[in-house]
């Protein structure tokens, strides 16, 4: 790192709300921004939220309210949670912003007028999940690799970015600056996209199918691809093109992100800022995934977890500890609650907590409540003294190189072999004679600057637990703190005063069966039983959907005409699940028997039947094509 340091987050879509996965490239970028402000560096950091696009759109038609309202609201979750978390960004960017609406323009503007951007046809096959458009040989079984649905075939004319002009000089450039994209892993999965012919990416929507979206400046029947815009965002913040913040941050600037958007940032990125005659980012750092208990985190799963929900039950330093030793950068990690607990009880209460709450009794106890310095070290102080610098620019080293959980092993040897120091040097044998005074103190004394020493390293971490440990060591300027005053040894000053405090980290029990934090799905409450007579008053049959059509001023309901033996109409609830077209010649189960009724001035003779799940409403099917008219038993 040099002078200057810019670190940002992905921008989080507005489609979903924020969990442990989004929490923890926040806390990283969030740790990485207070240790360079630690090393004495201009820090920028942004994050923000992608609020465009047909994501966003199907979500707020979804909760019947409009884009914009959708936006603001899960976009103020985002901007809300990351102060509870610690995180200091200095910059929250949302796609409707109207100065990155305006950059998005002037960059597409810029494009377009050199040449790099034209109009042409494409047809293929379209995953609303993903954002983009896959070839046939990039699906699984026809569905898409990511979602395991099968992705719309569409067919348009639309506006295209001549990415693969630019594929030889990325390849040039990756080989030419090995760590642009870090770990290693991540830089070979690049270049091997790389070994395939890049196609041109489509940039634009045309707004008869997606109007949530920044208008292009030079065709306004389109609006741009979620990726053209978001991606943009990295500059707006920084005032591009004529800002101060431009010139000093773009050259060092670093991305945060998980490996599922590498493609966009590895590829459509740095082309994209090429074709603008803009310099590439400094850095894109990759890490893996948090599953939950080996499987994905998913909504339908039902084990999503809140990032909140952890800080509340079990502390914000704990929880941002936990992520960082747990996780290796750049490879998957599962979380555990049952791990989570152990690592705070061993590494942080035992650990930790008690090197602290026995250096700070010994010392109030010896030395009169005050900080005593002596001169007359000994080889094994010496020893100490030596640790503690090496530990310092061991965990400089791992923080320039993410491996975060390194940094914490390093500082974790240096508290082990401090409270060993204790054990060795046995103070309270040293106070039991009064000629062993100056020894005492220089014991203590190393003792207390080991503290001192510990509580900068685990500044970025764990911010209030340093400010705990600075209070207690009767520091006052605890924002005045440098890597600088922690290269040092005999930094603390004589005089000051010390003051002892509760247990930084109480041990905490794990108790499975009690309101865990990953929740599993709970099966709703069965209903009170019924008799055989009752369910054969039920009269279920196979029918055939020959039409169907929305109720005008009904967002939900749509209007079925059914054959099961004879021709009814009925009003089912699938409106927000399932298209009109897409539903005529489908066999569906009905309850035929059931008294009729009206809605929104639609008679309904019948019920058909679906599931009620988290993610929406589906049909009940068959394995084979059953006989209309039917009865189903
Ligand atoms: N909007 C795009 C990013 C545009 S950036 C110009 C997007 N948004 S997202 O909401 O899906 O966020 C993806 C990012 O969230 C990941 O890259 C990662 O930073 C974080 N994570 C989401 N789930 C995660 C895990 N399960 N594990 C780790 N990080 C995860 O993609």
């Amino acid at each position: 790192m040099g002078n200057a340091f810019y670190i940002t987050t992905p921008i989080y879509y507005v489609n979903a709300s924020p969990h442990i996965g989004h929490a923890y490239t926040t806390i990283i970028a969030d740790v990485l921004a207070r240790y360079s402000r630690l090393a004495g560096r201009q820090t920028f950091f942004s994050t923000g939220t992608d609020e465009h696009g047909d994501k966003i759109a199907e979500a707020a038609q979804k909760g019947q309210v409009t884009p914009q309202e959708y936006a603001d609201r899960i976009s103020n979750q985002f901007r809300e949670l990351w102060p509870k978390l610690a995180v200091t960004n200095d910059v929250f960017i949302r796609t409707t912003d109207a100065n990155h609406i305006e950059t998005v323009q002037s960059i597409l503007k810029k494009v377009y007028e050199a040449g790099d951007i034209y109009f042409g046809q494409y047809e293929g096959f379209y995953c609303v999940g993903c954002e983009r458009f896959y070839m046939e040989k990039e699906l699984i079984d026809g569905l898409c690799p990511d979602h395991q649905t099968k992705p719309e075939y569409r067919q348009e004319s639309n506006y295209f970015f001549r990415m693969s002009k630019y594929q030889d000089w990325l390849i040039g450039y990756i080989q030419d600056n090995p760590d642009f994209i870090r770990p290693e892993r991540y830089k070979n999965e690049v270049i091997s996209f790389l070994k395939e012919p890049l196609e041109d990416l489509c940039i634009s929507r045309p707004k008869t199918r997606l109007e949530w979206g920044v208008t292009l400046p030079f065709d306004d029947n389109y609006v741009t691809y979620v990726w053209f815009d978001a991606l943009i965002n990295y500059i707006t913040v920084l005032g591009y093109p004529d800002g101060e913040k431009f010139r000093t941050f773009w050259p060092v600037s670093q991305h945060l992100i998980a490996k599922d958007i590498l493609k966009p940032h590895g590829i459509y990125w740095p082309t994209m800022l090429k074709a603008a005659g803009i310099e590439p980012y400094q850095h894109l750092n990759v890490h893996g995934y948090w599953t939950v208990e080996q499987s994905k985190m998913s909504k339908s799963l039902g084990n999503v977890i809140k990032p909140l929900d952890l800080k509340d039950k079990y502390g914000l330093d704990a929880f941002r500890y936990y992520l960082l030793r747990e996780m290796v950068f750049g490879l998957d990690s599962s979380f555990s609650e049952e791990s989570f607990v152990q690592r705070i009880n061993s590494e942080l209460a035992n650990d930790l907590g008690n090197l602290v709450s026995r250096s700070m009794t010994m010392a109030l106890k010896y030395m009169e409540g005050k900080v005593v310095r002596s001169n007359a070290p000994s080889d094994k102080d010496r020893d100490l003294e030596r640790a503690a610098i090496a530990t310092v620019a061991e965990v400089e080293n791992c923080f320039e190189n993410m491996t975060f959980h390194k940094a914490l092993i390093a500082v974790w040897e240096l508290i082990n072999r401090t409270n060993k120091y204790i054990v060795e040097e046995e103070p309270w044998t040293l106070a039991k004679s009064p000629e062993n005074k100056v020894r005492l103190e220089t014991v203590i004394y190393h003792l207390l600057e080991s503290l001192r020493i510990i509580a900068i390293l685990i500044l970025p971490v764990m911010p209030g637990t340093t400010e705990k440990i600075m209070e207690q060591l009767g520091i006052k300027d605890v924002e005045g703190q440098d890597l600088n005053s922690a290269r040092k040894w005999g930094e603390l000053q004589e005089g000051n005063i010390l003051k002892k405090s509760d247990a930084l980290f109480p041990r905490v029990e794990f108790k499975k069966e009690e309101a865990p934090v990953v929740e599993k799905k709970k099966m709703k409450p069965v209903k009170p039983e019924i008799s055989y007579e009752d369910f054969e008053k039920i009269d279920l049959r196979v029918a055939e959907i020959l039409a169907a059509e929305n109720i005008p001023g009904a967002k939900k309901l749509l209007k079925l005409r059914i054959d099961m033996g004879e021709e009814r109409t009925i009003v089912a609830g699938i409106a927000q699940d399932y298209k009109p077209e897409a539903l005529v010649g489908k066999k569906i189960v009905v309850l035929c028997n059931l008294k009729p009724t009206k809605l929104m001035g639609v008679e309904s003779n019948g019920m058909l039947l679906a599931t009620d799940g988290v993610d929406g409403v589906t049909l009940l099917g068959f394995d084979r094509e059953p006989e209309t008219g039917a009865t189903v038993r």
